[in-house]
């Protein structure tokens, strides 16, 4: 991948775009974001103005116990009243909030009125079960609207909703489960995934037996022919079976500003993954305001989030943000590439898609695959394009920019994280002139900083985020040091610290450089090197293990697995099968490395610390670095050779 520091191209918004634009210019970004940070209070305020409030805040930031911030203190709202009933009070119960679009051809279109029945009568099956305000709700299920609809259920009835992809394995869900001491589960019998069949109910059931917190699994149809779908008595209920019989209304609960509305778990430097805790009214008006305007949302508009509800992407820009804003969306089940890689513009087509958000690992997939799946399909309904997740190489930027764009689509390329809750840095498609591999300026209220080590301003380094905005996280489930010393400590808690790399240029845009710990982006899915390194150890083979990213075509990164295996054990392919297999069961499939490489030893200085910067010059197949300060230097040529024989 070519190199971000030699990208001077740049492309403003076409002067349509921009005359029809929310924020149609450099000056009125300018003004609004200078009035964000002169006065913060007053900007949110105005901001959570359009939504509904079952009672006005008193205070709108107390960062009196920082890094504990709250925001609207003293307020009562729920989030789902604000994502559909506001809308049918207001006449547009009839405008479709969902298109979906599931895998094996079937659609299903659902308006707003509808989607509040759903929700209230899934919400009023939750409480007949005994659900209350505050129980943590895990839910396991494939890109169904009965997805969407148990996210809003919950957070209707201010039940916490912790969702699971479902492409985790058991364990993973175990671990889940247990951290929140979730009292249900929601899955489903099964999903598809590119024609197979997943079966959700079993990798449940093999995670869950041991959960004593776990009281019911609920289980939605998803209606697969010859699906055998074992329950649990006295623990498994059929949705459909419960939902008969319930009341079409469920009245939305009052909920505080700081209650908790969802936990997302996701990866760290060290450790299992930790239950990221996003609350109520911060995070609602945050995703209602950077939706309306990184998307330049407009009545009219068909948007599309290719992500899964599974992530962060999916919970602030599938289902809060977007719904909040009303307007319509396909939700799609599938996969790009089946049943052939044109599906992705056969939707847009015939969904005549305006608003696009995808991967970079997806773009650079559509440009290997070739421009012949984009020819004869009218993509001219599009008028803005969206990236997230990792950083996107200005080639592919290119791409995105002229095979599906036209050349006409500004291209918003934002970066955020799970903690951020929305996001930080990003065009405004109407005003920002873009460079490709840019996430160039901060959205209102986030004021970024690069800084080295000590706190100084540097051009290039980590990137700090100076005030608290209403989106960003409360805390970690469970372990409120863990937060303040992973985001608070690094600069003396003057700054929130993400763990990405990045550079301010002459323009004041921010170039983001990967992350500066050992989290690893695997086409955009988040993983911790020693989560991988801690399922190795456990095999009775392997004594030591440590893993890197290392940069891939496709993917962004990819792992690459050095382990060392104990005196005697066989080196062999039905150990790598085996480790490939622990990994799939601990984590999930998506976790893969792309390699184990075995080894009799780690490089190690002389005090025993793994040097990884050698493996990754290893794996990367670059000259070797200093290695005078190895206590065996013969131990990296070792590594070397059983790499490059191997590749
Ligand atoms: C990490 C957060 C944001 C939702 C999906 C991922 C990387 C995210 C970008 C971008 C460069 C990006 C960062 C960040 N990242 N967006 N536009 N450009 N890098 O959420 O799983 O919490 O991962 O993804 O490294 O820290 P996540």
């Amino acid at each position: 991948m070519e190199s971000v520091s030699q990208e001077h191209r740049s492309f403003p918004p076409s002067e349509s775009f921009s005359a029809n634009a929310r924020i149609g210019s450099m000056a009125a970004y300018r003004e609004l974001y200078e009035k964000s940070i002169a006065e913060p209070e007053a900007f949110w305020a105005d901001a959570a103005e359009g939504l509904h409030w079952f009672r006005r805040w008193e205070r709108v930031l107390n960062a009196d116990a920082a890094p504990f911030y709250k925001w609207y203190e003293g307020a009562r709202t729920n989030l789902a009243y604000n994502c559909l009933d506001r809308h049918v009070e207001n006449g547009l119960g009839g405008k479709t909030a969902i298109h979906w679009v599931g895998e094996p051809g079937d659609v299903r279109k659902i308006t707003y009125e509808e989607l509040l029945g759903e929700v209230c009568r899934f919400a009023n099956v939750l409480k007949k079960l005994g659900v209350q305000k505050g129980d943590r709700v895990a839910l396991y299920l494939p890109m169904i609207p009965e997805l969407v609809v148990a996210v809003l259920a919950c957070a209707r009835i201010g039940a916490v909703h912790s969702v699971i992809f479902a492409g985790f394995s058991s364990d993973s869900i175990r671990d889940r489960v247990l951290d929140s001491e979730a009292r249900m589960v929601i899955t489903a019998d099964g999903g598809y995934r590119r024609g197979k069949v997943l079966e959700l109910k079993k990798i449940v059931d093999a995670g869950v037996s041991t959960c004593d917190c776990l009281s019911e699994v609920l289980v939605v149809k998803r209606g697969i022919e010859g699906l055998e779908c074992p329950m649990t008595a006295g623990r498994d209920v059929w949705y459909e079976e419960m939902v008969s019989g319930v009341e079409d209304f469920c009245p939305a609960e009052e909920m505080d500003a700081e209650d908790l509305l969802f936990l997302l778990y996701t990866s760290g430097t060290t450790g299992k993954p930790k239950g990221i805790m996003h609350t109520t009214a911060g995070y609602m008006v945050f995703a209602y305001l950077t939706a309306k305007y990184v998307f330049d949302l407009q009545p009219d508009d068909v948007y599309w989030c290719t992500a899964d509800v599974g992530w962060i992407t999916g919970h602030t820009y599938i289902v809060y943000g977007i719904l909040q804003n009303g307007v319509s969306q396909v939700l799609y089940e599938g996969a790009p590439n089946h049943p052939d890689e044109g599906r992705f513009w056969e939707i847009v087509e015939a969904y005549k898609v305006s608003i696009f958000y995808t991967a970079p690992t997806a773009i650079r997939a559509f440009m290997k695959w070739g421009d012949s799946w984009l020819e004869g399909k009218d993509l001219s309904s599009l008028r803005l394009l969206g990236t997230v997740g990792e950083p996107i190489n200005p080639e592919a930027w290119m791409w995105y920019h002229e095979k599906v764009g036209g050349g006409r689509c500004p291209i918003v390329d934002t970066w955020w994280q799970t903690e951020t809750g929305g996001h930080l840095l990003t065009p405004m498609p109407g005003a920002t002139s873009t460079k490709p591999g840019c996430a160039t300026l901060p959205f209102f209220g986030i004021e970024p900083a690069v800084l080295d080590d000590a706190g100084n301003d540097v051009a290039a380094g980590i990137l700090a985020i100076k005030k608290p905005w209403p989106g960003m996280m409360r805390g970690i489930y469970g372990d409120p040091d863990r937060y303040r010393q992973t985001y608070w400590c690094k600069w003396g808690g003057q700054y929130y610290f993400p763990g990405d790399g990045a550079r301010c240029d002459a323009d004041g845009y921010y170039w983001i450089l990967g992350r500066v710990d050992d989290v690893v982006n695997v086409s955009g899915h988040r993983i911790g090197t020693a989560e991988l390194e801690s399922v190795f150890v456990e095999h009775a083979d392997v004594a030591e293990s440590a893993v890197v990213g290392v940069p891939h075509e496709i993917k962004g990164q990819g792992l690459m697995a050095f382990v060392t295996v104990i005196q005697g054990r066989a080196q062999d392919e039905k150990l790598n099968r085996e480790l490939m297999g622990m990994i799939d069961q601990s984590i999930g499939k998506f976790a893969r490395p792309e390699r184990i490489i075995f080894s009799s030893d780690l490089p190690k200085t002389r005090s025993g610390k793994i040097m990884r910067r050698l493996l990754r010059d290893i794996a990367e197949g670059r000259e070797l670095g200093n290695t005078t300060t190895l206590a065996d230097p013969g131990i990296v040529e070792q590594i070397q050779r059983q790499f490059q024989e191997g590749a």
